[in-house]
Protein backbone atom coordinates (compact mmCIF):
# COMPACT_ATOMS: atom_id res chain seq x y z
CA UNK A 1 0.00 0.00 0.00
CA UNK A 2 1.49 3.49 -0.70
CA UNK A 3 1.45 6.62 1.63
CA UNK A 4 -1.73 8.88 1.07
CA UNK A 5 -1.59 11.03 -0.96
CA UNK A 6 0.63 14.70 -0.73
CA UNK A 7 -2.03 17.46 -0.39
CA UNK A 8 -1.15 20.96 -2.01
CA UNK A 9 -3.38 24.02 -2.52
CA UNK A 10 -2.69 26.51 -4.73
CA UNK A 11 -3.33 30.25 -3.66
CA UNK A 12 -2.61 33.82 -5.07
CA UNK A 13 -5.27 36.15 -3.60
CA UNK A 14 -5.21 38.36 -6.20
CA UNK A 15 -7.08 36.67 -9.11
CA UNK A 16 -6.17 35.94 -12.87
CA UNK A 17 -2.33 35.27 -12.10
CA UNK A 18 -2.11 31.99 -13.58
CA UNK A 19 -2.91 30.03 -10.55
CA UNK A 20 -5.05 27.07 -13.21
CA UNK A 21 -2.24 27.42 -15.73
CA UNK A 22 0.53 26.73 -13.35
CA UNK A 23 -1.52 24.01 -11.77
CA UNK A 24 -2.28 22.18 -15.31
CA UNK A 25 0.81 22.69 -16.57
CA UNK A 26 2.97 21.61 -13.63
CA UNK A 27 0.26 18.65 -13.27
CA UNK A 28 1.31 17.42 -16.60
CA UNK A 29 4.57 17.70 -15.88
CA UNK A 30 4.64 15.24 -12.38
CA UNK A 31 2.35 13.00 -14.75
CA UNK A 32 4.85 12.86 -17.32
CA UNK A 33 7.39 12.20 -13.82
CA UNK A 34 5.15 9.28 -13.36
CA UNK A 35 3.17 10.51 -10.44
CA UNK A 36 -0.26 9.93 -10.06
CA UNK A 37 -2.08 13.36 -9.82
CA UNK A 38 -5.62 14.60 -9.29
CA UNK A 39 -5.96 18.48 -9.65
CA UNK A 40 -9.61 19.78 -7.55
CA UNK A 41 -10.98 22.56 -9.35
CA UNK A 42 -11.48 23.99 -5.40
CA UNK A 43 -12.91 27.42 -7.47
CA UNK A 44 -16.49 26.63 -6.72
CA UNK A 45 -17.37 29.96 -7.92
CA UNK A 46 -15.89 30.53 -11.26
CA UNK A 47 -14.23 27.17 -12.20
CA UNK A 48 -12.68 26.61 -15.50
CA UNK A 49 -9.88 24.12 -15.29
CA UNK A 50 -12.04 21.67 -17.79
CA UNK A 51 -11.90 24.92 -20.17
CA UNK A 52 -8.55 24.95 -20.21
CA UNK A 53 -8.19 20.88 -20.57
CA UNK A 54 -11.19 20.43 -23.48
CA UNK A 55 -13.43 19.20 -21.46
CA UNK A 56 -17.28 19.32 -20.97
CA UNK A 57 -17.64 17.69 -17.55
CA UNK A 58 -21.53 16.13 -17.20
CA UNK A 59 -20.66 16.05 -12.97
CA UNK A 60 -18.70 18.41 -10.73
CA UNK A 61 -17.70 18.31 -7.72
CA UNK A 62 -20.66 20.01 -6.11
CA UNK A 63 -22.93 17.18 -7.72
CA UNK A 64 -20.64 15.14 -5.58
CA UNK A 65 -20.77 16.62 -2.64
CA UNK A 66 -24.38 16.64 -2.68
CA UNK A 67 -24.92 12.66 -3.43
CA UNK A 68 -25.55 13.92 -7.06
CA UNK A 69 -23.02 11.86 -8.96
CA UNK A 70 -20.56 9.35 -7.51
CA UNK A 71 -16.92 9.52 -7.64
CA UNK A 72 -16.00 7.52 -10.78
CA UNK A 73 -18.21 9.06 -12.74
CA UNK A 74 -17.44 13.01 -11.97
CA UNK A 75 -13.34 12.69 -12.00
CA UNK A 76 -12.38 12.88 -15.61
CA UNK A 77 -8.54 11.87 -17.53
CA UNK A 78 -6.78 15.06 -19.05
CA UNK A 79 -4.80 15.05 -22.00
CA UNK A 80 -2.09 16.10 -19.93
CA UNK A 81 -1.77 12.56 -18.03
CA UNK A 82 -3.69 13.29 -14.85
CA UNK A 83 -6.80 13.44 -13.61
CA UNK A 84 -9.37 16.68 -12.70
CA UNK A 85 -12.26 16.57 -10.37
CA UNK A 86 -14.50 19.48 -11.83
CA UNK A 87 -15.87 22.80 -10.18
CA UNK A 88 -19.26 23.84 -11.10
CA UNK A 89 -19.18 27.27 -13.02
CA UNK A 90 -20.84 30.35 -11.67
CA UNK A 91 -23.02 28.84 -9.56
CA UNK A 92 -23.67 31.51 -7.15
CA UNK A 93 -26.34 29.33 -4.58
CA UNK A 94 -23.84 26.40 -4.91
CA UNK A 95 -20.48 28.64 -4.15
CA UNK A 96 -20.48 27.05 -0.61
CA UNK A 97 -20.63 23.58 1.37
CA UNK A 98 -23.53 23.11 3.32
CA UNK A 99 -22.95 21.08 6.98
CA UNK A 100 -24.22 17.50 4.97
CA UNK A 101 -21.15 18.47 2.63
CA UNK A 102 -19.00 19.11 4.33
CA UNK A 103 -19.04 16.06 6.47
CA UNK A 104 -19.06 13.91 3.23
CA UNK A 105 -16.29 15.29 2.09
CA UNK A 106 -13.31 13.98 4.43
CA UNK A 107 -14.57 10.17 3.77
CA UNK A 108 -13.95 11.31 -0.06
CA UNK A 109 -10.87 13.05 0.55
CA UNK A 110 -9.88 9.51 2.19
CA UNK A 111 -10.36 7.71 -0.98
CA UNK A 112 -8.94 10.13 -2.73
CA UNK A 113 -5.67 9.71 -1.09
CA UNK A 114 -5.28 6.28 -1.35
CA UNK A 115 -5.84 6.53 -5.44
CA UNK A 116 -3.40 9.19 -6.12
CA UNK A 117 0.11 10.50 -5.48
CA UNK A 118 -0.74 14.13 -5.08
CA UNK A 119 -3.87 15.47 -4.97
CA UNK A 120 -3.81 19.86 -5.85
CA UNK A 121 -6.29 22.05 -5.09
CA UNK A 122 -6.61 24.80 -7.72
CA UNK A 123 -8.60 27.58 -5.36
CA UNK A 124 -10.20 30.58 -6.03
CA UNK A 125 -9.21 33.92 -5.67
CA UNK A 126 -8.97 35.68 -2.46
CA UNK A 127 -8.89 34.35 0.68
CA UNK A 128 -12.41 34.19 1.61
CA UNK A 129 -14.28 31.21 3.47
CA UNK A 130 -13.84 28.63 0.88
CA UNK A 131 -10.85 29.59 -0.10
CA UNK A 132 -9.33 29.43 3.79
CA UNK A 133 -10.99 25.87 3.88
CA UNK A 134 -9.38 24.02 0.82
CA UNK A 135 -5.89 26.03 2.03
CA UNK A 136 -6.32 23.97 5.67
CA UNK A 137 -6.98 20.64 3.41
CA UNK A 138 -3.84 21.10 1.94
CA UNK A 139 -0.36 19.93 3.75
CA UNK A 140 1.21 22.70 1.37
CA UNK A 141 0.72 25.72 -0.35
CA UNK A 142 1.41 27.08 -3.51
CA UNK A 143 1.35 30.83 -2.91
CA UNK A 144 1.66 32.42 -6.77
CA UNK A 145 1.80 35.93 -7.90
CA UNK A 146 3.09 37.90 -10.55
CA UNK A 147 6.09 40.98 -9.82
CA UNK A 148 2.35 43.29 -10.12
CA UNK A 149 2.46 45.45 -7.03
CA UNK A 150 -1.20 44.88 -6.66
CA UNK A 151 -0.60 40.67 -6.70
CA UNK A 152 2.54 41.23 -4.46
CA UNK A 153 0.44 43.15 -2.06
CA UNK A 154 -2.37 40.31 -2.55
CA UNK A 155 -0.08 37.56 -1.90
CA UNK A 156 0.91 38.84 0.97
CA UNK A 157 -2.16 39.88 2.57
CA UNK A 158 -2.96 35.97 1.96
CA UNK A 159 0.47 35.09 3.59
CA UNK A 160 -0.52 37.10 6.50
CA UNK A 161 -3.79 34.90 6.76
CA UNK A 162 -2.22 31.76 6.11
CA UNK A 163 0.37 32.13 8.78
CA UNK A 164 -2.43 33.32 11.78
CA UNK A 165 -4.32 29.97 10.89
CA UNK A 166 -1.91 27.65 10.18
CA UNK A 167 1.57 29.07 10.99
CA UNK A 168 4.10 26.59 10.34
CA UNK A 169 2.50 25.02 7.06
CA UNK A 170 4.85 25.42 4.65
CA UNK A 171 4.04 27.61 1.32
CA UNK A 172 6.19 27.41 -1.61
CA UNK A 173 6.36 30.87 -3.18
CA UNK A 174 6.22 30.95 -7.61
CA UNK A 175 6.45 34.08 -9.24
CA UNK A 176 4.63 33.75 -13.03
CA UNK A 177 4.76 36.06 -15.70
CA UNK A 178 8.04 37.48 -14.76
CA UNK A 179 10.95 39.14 -17.25
CA UNK A 180 13.88 38.36 -16.16
CA UNK A 181 14.90 35.41 -13.16
CA UNK A 182 17.21 37.79 -10.83
CA UNK A 183 14.18 40.56 -10.58
CA UNK A 184 11.77 37.44 -9.80
CA UNK A 185 14.84 36.11 -6.98
CA UNK A 186 15.23 39.80 -5.58
CA UNK A 187 11.05 40.24 -5.32
CA UNK A 188 10.68 36.59 -3.58
CA UNK A 189 13.81 37.98 -1.35
CA UNK A 190 11.66 40.82 -0.99
CA UNK A 191 8.73 39.53 0.23
CA UNK A 192 10.47 36.83 2.59
CA UNK A 193 12.07 40.37 4.48
CA UNK A 194 8.63 41.69 4.97
CA UNK A 195 7.10 39.20 5.83
CA UNK A 196 9.43 38.04 8.55
CA UNK A 197 9.64 41.98 9.87
CA UNK A 198 6.43 42.80 10.01
CA UNK A 199 3.81 39.74 10.38
CA UNK A 200 5.79 38.43 13.76
CA UNK A 201 4.99 34.62 13.07
CA UNK A 202 7.14 34.32 16.41
CA UNK A 203 9.52 31.67 14.15
CA UNK A 204 10.89 31.66 10.93
CA UNK A 205 8.24 32.62 8.17
CA UNK A 206 7.86 29.15 7.15
CA UNK A 207 7.92 30.32 3.19
CA UNK A 208 10.73 29.24 0.63
CA UNK A 209 10.85 30.21 -3.10
CA UNK A 210 10.55 27.73 -5.27
CA UNK A 211 10.95 29.21 -8.77
CA UNK A 212 9.76 31.23 -11.40
CA UNK A 213 8.09 31.08 -14.43
CA UNK A 214 8.23 33.66 -17.51
CA UNK A 215 5.59 35.48 -19.01
CA UNK A 216 5.43 33.48 -22.20
CA UNK A 217 2.72 34.47 -25.36
CA UNK A 218 2.95 30.74 -26.16
CA UNK A 219 0.96 30.29 -22.58
CA UNK A 220 -1.54 32.31 -23.52
CA UNK A 221 -2.14 31.38 -26.73
CA UNK A 222 -2.44 27.41 -25.90
CA UNK A 223 -5.01 28.98 -23.51
CA UNK A 224 -7.36 30.28 -26.87
CA UNK A 225 -6.51 26.57 -28.42
CA UNK A 226 -7.35 24.95 -25.15
CA UNK A 227 -4.83 22.56 -25.57
CA UNK A 228 -1.60 22.79 -22.36
CA UNK A 229 1.33 24.60 -23.12
CA UNK A 230 3.73 21.75 -21.69
CA UNK A 231 2.94 19.25 -24.59
CA UNK A 232 2.02 20.86 -26.83
CA UNK A 233 5.42 23.30 -26.59
CA UNK A 234 7.62 21.34 -24.02
CA UNK A 235 10.59 23.40 -25.09
CA UNK A 236 8.88 27.06 -24.69
CA UNK A 237 10.24 29.25 -21.85
CA UNK A 238 7.11 28.75 -19.88
CA UNK A 239 7.33 24.59 -20.05
CA UNK A 240 11.32 24.63 -19.41
CA UNK A 241 10.52 26.75 -15.80
CA UNK A 242 7.43 24.30 -15.26
CA UNK A 243 9.50 21.21 -15.69
CA UNK A 244 12.17 22.75 -12.84
CA UNK A 245 9.19 23.58 -10.54
CA UNK A 246 8.29 20.00 -10.86
CA UNK A 247 11.52 18.35 -10.22
CA UNK A 248 11.86 20.95 -6.97
CA UNK A 249 8.54 19.95 -5.96
CA UNK A 250 9.44 16.12 -6.12
CA UNK A 251 12.57 16.70 -4.48
CA UNK A 252 11.53 18.60 -1.89
CA UNK A 253 9.49 15.59 -1.06
CA UNK A 254 6.40 14.78 1.08
CA UNK A 255 5.92 15.40 4.80
CA UNK A 256 6.39 13.55 7.21
CA UNK A 257 2.93 12.20 8.46
CA UNK A 258 3.26 13.88 12.14
CA UNK A 259 3.56 17.05 10.62
CA UNK A 260 0.44 16.93 8.95
N1 LIG B 1 3.34 32.61 -17.70
C1 LIG B 1 2.38 33.23 -18.40
N2 LIG B 1 2.69 33.88 -19.55
C2 LIG B 1 1.74 34.52 -20.26
N3 LIG B 1 0.46 34.61 -19.91
C3 LIG B 1 0.08 34.00 -18.78
C4 LIG B 1 1.02 33.27 -17.98
N4 LIG B 1 0.35 32.77 -16.91
C5 LIG B 1 -0.94 33.16 -17.05
N5 LIG B 1 -1.11 33.90 -18.17
C6 LIG B 1 -2.35 34.54 -18.64
O1 LIG B 1 -3.15 34.84 -17.52
C7 LIG B 1 -4.49 34.36 -17.75
C8 LIG B 1 -5.09 33.94 -16.43
O2 LIG B 1 -4.51 32.72 -16.01
P1 LIG B 1 -5.28 31.73 -15.03
O3 LIG B 1 -6.68 31.52 -15.47
O4 LIG B 1 -4.41 30.54 -14.86
O5 LIG B 1 -5.27 32.62 -13.70
P2 LIG B 1 -5.95 32.27 -12.29
O6 LIG B 1 -5.02 32.80 -11.25
O7 LIG B 1 -6.27 30.83 -12.23
O8 LIG B 1 -7.27 33.13 -12.35
P3 LIG B 1 -8.52 33.05 -11.34
O9 LIG B 1 -8.09 33.81 -10.12
O10 LIG B 1 -9.61 33.72 -12.09
O11 LIG B 1 -8.77 31.61 -11.04
C9 LIG B 1 -4.34 33.24 -18.77
O12 LIG B 1 -5.50 33.09 -19.54
C10 LIG B 1 -3.16 33.67 -19.59
O13 LIG B 1 -3.58 34.48 -20.68
MG1 LIG C 1 -8.12 29.87 -11.82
Amino acid sequence: MHSPARRLTVLSGKGGVGKTLVTANLAAALAAKGTRVLVVDADLGLANLDVILRLSPVYTLQDLLYGRAALDETILPTQGGFDILPGGSALAHDASLTPTARDLWPTMLATLQARYDLIVFDAGAGIGDIVQAFAQMGDEILLLTTPEPTALLDAYATLKVLLRHSPTKPIRLIINQTVTLPASQALATHLMTVATRFLDAGHPVPMTYMGAVPLDPLMASSVARQQLLFLNHPTAPASLAIAILAKNLLEAGALPLAAR
